[in-house]
């Protein structure tokens, strides 16, 4: 049975196959209207969404499909103590392909060794999330053309965002790629990513401070928010929350052709007076998350039934 947990759990022939399906839908999207008919995807979330949960539901419908799931662990049995592994025993025999949130970094993964259905991790904790990732680089396919030899700036809390751990690992393998790192010391990026990924692929990276220093050698700025559900005290939250503030002074020092990116919900660490100016693609990028999620769910039902993934 197929998973997807991590990003780089598709080969990059996939992955370019998942890209390739998910523009073709974006051009002829009845052509898929009953590619999923009677096809049934559950969507367990244990914790808060909005763009995740609902564009993996309007994929599903798109494509012919019904839904069925849980918006929050308190309505689910979990609050009378079911493991995931028993609940995603029983999601098995009720659904053919299954999309999981949950606070807690690896519970997919968990559920994927007890299921017998495809399942996808809709974002474990800080860890990963692999469907932000494939909507990030259909975006940027789309938008830039290419993903080699651009110079990608990840901007907030890149401690906590696992939409940027999931970015730089699939980043990674392509040439030519650098990374510009800007936080502040308390959210810098995991050693593990540093050490495992950037440095294990040797891709060019500096950590840095300073937005304003940093933004005109940018191709590409990701902004995040910062992650409160994850600190331990509201204080620390309360200190960082607004360290970065893109506004339009900001991005007169930007490259023309500058994507600015956010995988959303946004805080304020976006001016609102950015939305007008053109190279604001972050609503652009998340009513791509409903095409990538459209392709992937096809893509895993076939596999299922034995036909291949390419
Ligand atoms: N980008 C993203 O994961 O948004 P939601 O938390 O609203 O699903």
């Amino acid at each position: 049975m197929r998973h997807v947990i991590s990003p780089t759990d598709l080969t990059l022939s996939e992955l370019d196959e998942l890209l390739n399906l998910s523009e073709d839908i974006i051009k002829n999207p009845k052509k898929y209207s009953e590619a999923c008919h009677r096809k049934k995807l559950a969507t367990l979330f244990y914790e808060p969404s909005t763009r995740t949960r609902l564009s993996f539901e309007s994929a599903m419908l798109n494509l012919g499909g019904s839904v069925l799931g849980f918006s929050s662990a308190d309505s689910s049995s979990a609050v009378k103590g079911e493991s995931i592994a028993d609940t995603i025993r029983v999601i098995s025999s009720y659904a053919d392909i299954c999309a999981i949130r949950h606070p807690k970094e690896g519970a997919p993964y968990v559920a994927s060794q007890h299921s017998s259905i495809p399942i996808i991790n809709a974002g474990d904790g800080g860890h990963n999330h692999p469907t932000q990732t494939f909507t990030d680089l259909l975006t940027i396919k789309n938008l830039k053309g290419r993903f080699e030899n651009l110079t990608v700036g990840f901007c907030g809390d890149l401690k906590f965002g696992r939409t940027v751990h999931s970015l730089i690992g699939a980043l990674s393998r392509y040439a030519g790629v650098k990374f510009v790192l800007i936080s502040p010391d308390e959210l810098k990026i995991p050693s593990y990513i540093k050490e495992e990924v950037i440095k294990a692929r040797n891709i060019p990276y500096k950590e840095v401070r300073s937005l304003e220093e940093s933004i005109p050698e940018l191709d590409i700025l990701y902004m995040t928010r910062v992650q409160r559900e994850r600190f331990f005290n509201e204080e620390d939250y309360i200190r960082l929350k607004d360290t970065y503030i893109l506004n339009s002074k900001k991005m007169d020092l930007a490259k023309e052709d500058m994507l600015v990116l956010h995988p959303l919900p946004r805080v304020n660490e976006i001016s609102v007076e950015v939305d007008n100016d053109p190279r604001a693609k972050y609503f652009k990028q998340a009513e791509f998350g409903v095409y990538v999620r459209m392709a992937l769910i096809m893509l895993l039902l076939r596999e299922s039934e034995g036909r291949s993934i390419c």
